[in-house]
């Protein structure tokens, strides 16, 4: 997507194929910077400390580290110590495992020498793949923002289509195009009247940062708000649907996103406002039914919690502490929204409902 007119990706492979560069995270919305990774332990050190983040996003980085990892030494013991480094840097996600096992499975067979080219090209396939799915996320999500549309009583035709969105799950969150983002970047490109509410999203504050970031360079019309505020602003009428991404989605439709996104949920379910989740299949775990049983959530740091980070009117990037010395927190990063509260889920294959049938129908193949 578009940083001042000019066409990027959120990571790529450097020139020889022995690094790859992404884009540093932990520094937007205020500066642009790109970061060169040059060795697993890099590239493991990005994920664990968010200078790369979202589901897509995080499987792609892993992958790449992977080679890396090869690159260096590409005996079966150190693709085994590889694995296991990078798969730890964060457990909710299941992208991550499902890229390096895609790595491990193309490797394995083959002769040492051949493995870091092996895992070179399965990790430029999944990345492309990743992107390929995105866009097709945003062409079947765009017929839902046109239904919408179609659907508002005459008096509100003029206004525009108010959707609302947690996190970042926009083009940051992966290659390229985004998933929940994707619908709304197609439904601007295509000409539609669309409004996003974005979920400032406490403690990293993703929406605030990068949704904000992001929808700002592409021209979206969008306005920050507390993550308290969607609930009344669905009470008055001012949502239309909401949109959001998915870290892990169970194979009977449970999904797995950043924290509060589950409230949002329930707030769209009292008000009858439809609750849309969009995931590349990258992002389904067939192996678990019951999320909130068995989806691990990644309890991160509590100083996100007490401190937050933002620009000083000196332009310097500083945290500063909210709450009083001593004061205990917790930081569980994710939550889960059960599939009774989900609309329907937005995929690279379609439209699916949140239930095993549905999505066992969409994926026969898998
Ligand atoms: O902790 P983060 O920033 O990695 O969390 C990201 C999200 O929760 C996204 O909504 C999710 O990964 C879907 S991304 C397309």
């Amino acid at each position: 997507m578009n940083i001042d007119g000019k066409a990027w990706r959120t990571i790529w492979l450097e020139p020889g194929g022995r690094a790859v560069s992404v884009i540093d995270q932990t520094q937007l919305p205020h500066n642009f910077t790109t970061l060169k990774l040059s060795n697993c332990q890099e590239a493991a050190n990005a994920i664990r400390t968010m200078v790369v983040r979202g589901a897509p996003l995080i499987g792609v980085t892993g992958a790449y580290g992977l080679m890396l990892a090869l690159q260096a030494d590409p005996s079966d013991a150190a693709l085994e110590v590889a694995f296991e480094q990078l798969n730890a840097t964060r457990p909710t996600a299941v992208n991550l495992r499902w890229a390096l096992q895609r790595i491990q499975n193309k490797v394995k067979p083959l002769p040492p020498a051949e493995r870091a080219e092996a895992a070179r090209a399965e990790s430029t396939v999944i990345a492309e793949e990743d992107v390929a799915m995105c866009e097709a996320i945003g062409n079947h999500g765009l017929a839902i923002i046109k239904q919408l549309a179609a659907a508002r009583p005459s008096v509100r035709q003029q206004d525009p289509i108010q959707l609302l969105t947690h996190c970042n799950a926009g083009w940051l969150a992966t290659v390229d195009w985004g998933t929940a983002l994707a619908p709304i970047y197609k439904a601007h490109r295509a000409g539609l009247n669309i409004h996003v509410w974005v979920d400032e999203t406490r403690p990293r504050n993703q929406g605030a940062s990068l949704t904000a970031y992001e929808l700002g360079r592409e021209g979206v019309p969008h306005t920050v708000i507390v993550d308290n505020a969607g609930g009344h602003l669905m009470q008055h009428g001012h949502v239309d649907a909401v949109i959001v991404g998915s870290d892990r989605t169970t194979g009977c439709g449970d999904v797995c996103n950043k924290i509060g996104t589950y409230l949002k949920a329930l707030a769209a379910r009292d008000n009858g406002v439809p609750f849309y989740v969009a995931l590349p299949s990258s992002t389904i775990d067939w192996s678990i039914s019951d999320g909130i049983a068995e989806i691990p959530i990644e309890a991160r740091s509590t100083t996100e919690v007490t401190h937050i980070q933002g620009r000083l009117a000196n332009n310097e990037i500083s945290q500063v502490q909210l709450s009083p010395d001593g004061s205990e927190g917790f930081n569980p990063a994710f939550d889960v929204t059960p599939a009774r509260l989900v609309t329907a889920l937005i995929t690279e294959r379609g439209v699916s409902a949140a239930s095993k049938k549905s999505l066992k129908k969409l994926y026969a193949d898998t």
